[in-house]
């Protein structure tokens, strides 16, 4: 079937991310709290919508979407972390390193959507790179990096 494994792949990432991104808003500490909470709610909000969307889209395509917890730890790029205090700079150093992984699938996704004509797909693809250039811009400009 064409490109399941790196339809999967995206979908394994965005399954740990929206898992992971809660260790994070339940267990940053400081002076940053809320505002720390608030976005890495934000951003599991959007990747658990994301999540549906890219299994949806495959079903459009044929492309069958794993469906299990073991599958998404096995194929994520993405990795889990145990749970502990994490300031808020080591919560934005995480969230961007994360999210430019997303960025990159989705980029690969979007151009390999492209070639086989699957321009709902490509439009679906670009959102995402759109959304997590955003996200992304947020982080550096509040890690002034
Ligand atoms: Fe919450």
């Amino acid at each position: 079937m064409k490109l399941q494994k790196e339809f999967n792949s995206y979908l394994a990432d965005l399954a740990v991310i929206t898992f992971k991104l809660h260790n994070l808003h339940w267990n940053v500490v400081g002076t940053q709290f809320v505002a720390v909470h608030e976005f890495t709610e934000s951003i599991y909000d959007t990747t658990f919508e994301y999540f549906d969307e890219v299994a949806e889209h495959q079903k459009f395509f044929g492309v069958m979407p794993d469906c299990t917890f073991a599958d998404y730890l096995k194929n994520a790029t993405i990795k889990e972390i145990p749970a502990k205090k994490f300031t808020a700079e080591e919560v934005l150093s995480i969230v961007h390193e994360d999210l430019t992984t997303l960025r990159n699938k989705a980029t690969e996704l979007r151009n390999a959507a492209d070639e086989e004509g699957w321009f709902s797909a490509v439009a679906l693809f670009e959102g995402h790179v759109d959304y997590y250039n955003k996200q992304l811009w947020f982080v550096a400009a509040t890690l002034d990096k």
